[in-house]
């Protein structure tokens, strides 16, 4: 299975701080964010990575990251979103790079302490269809929230009003590679955007949407405050975590 990170887009929510550099090169305690998606996948044991980049400071990421080394990879592949079209318009750009074979997608501002590598390995034997990561979260609204019935999602509402659950979708997705074709059938949201749930919505509609749910603390980095959340949580604990590093901080913790 491949990885893909979307690191595109603006960045607006972080004005001026993204004026002049791209919202995924900030730092989050003592590292670029781009590097905390960039390990998940490599501890869910994924070596192929594409980056989707855009913006004016594109060339960066590529001076910043080179040939990724600094994850013990040999190679990294690049591509440019132009504009912000969206998540589902950047994930279009990795059809190629895909090659009919199954990916793993991930926020270039999504943040994890643990590992993704259950799921990984769940979704390497999943026939076909989709699998998310799901967490609680007490702000559900600003996220995609997951309505579950017994053991199937059977819908994502998009920063609704009236959140039905606690259950956000977090930014890691994994598709086969019927996802393509998906994000072809879409039209742009009220907020101009090719959407990345109403990718997910047609995975549950076809009965193919499995879905976990993700251990250790999550966050994304997309707004001031959730920024400053991000470096703390990564300064106090760590990201990115073993887990058997985990279980033995929590004990040494007494919690
Ligand atoms: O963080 C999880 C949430 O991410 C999900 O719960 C939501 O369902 C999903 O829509 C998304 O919500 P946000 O509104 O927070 O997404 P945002 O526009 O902040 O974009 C998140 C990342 O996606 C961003 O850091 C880079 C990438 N992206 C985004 C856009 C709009 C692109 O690569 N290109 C784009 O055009």
């Amino acid at each position: 299975m491949k990885g893909v990170v979307l690191a595109g887009g603006i960045g607006s929510r972080l004005h001026p701080l993204t004026k002049i550099t791209n919202k995924h090169l900030l730092p989050i305690y003592n590292k670029p964010m781009i590097f905390y998606p960039i390990e998940t996948l490599v501890n869910a044991g994924i070596r192929d990575i594409l980056i989707v980049t855009g913006g004016k400071n594109s060339g960066d990421f590529l001076r910043l990251l080179a040939n990724g080394k600094e994850f013990g990879l040999k190679h990294l592949d690049y591509t440019y979103q132009e504009g912000e079209g969206g998540i589902a318009d950047a994930l279009s750009l990795a059809e190629h790079f895909a090659d009919g074979g199954k990916l793993c997608v991930i926020l270039g501002d999504n943040i994890i302490e643990g590992n993704i590598r259950r799921a990984g390995d769940d979704f390497r034997r999943q026939e076909r269809g989709a699998k998310i990561l799901l967490k609680e979260v007490a702000d559900a609204g600003r996220f995609g929230v997951a309505e579950i019935d017994g053991d199937r999602i059977v819908n994502i509402e998009e920063k609704p009003k009236h959140p039905r659950s606690n259950h956000a979708v977090t930014g890691i997705y994994f598709y086969d590679a019927t996802v393509f074709e998906k994000i072809k059938h879409l039209k742009p949201s009220g907020r101009g955007e090719l959407e990345i749930t109403d990718v997910n919505n047609a995975y549950i509609r076809e009965g193919g949407m499995t879905y976990d749910f993700l251990g250790g603390w999550w966050t994304d980095a997309g707004t001031f405050d959730s920024l400053l959340r991000a470096a703390n949580l990564v300064a106090e604990n760590g990201a990115n975590r073993a887990p058997e590093e985990i279980a033995a901080a929590t004990r040494s913790e007494g919690k």
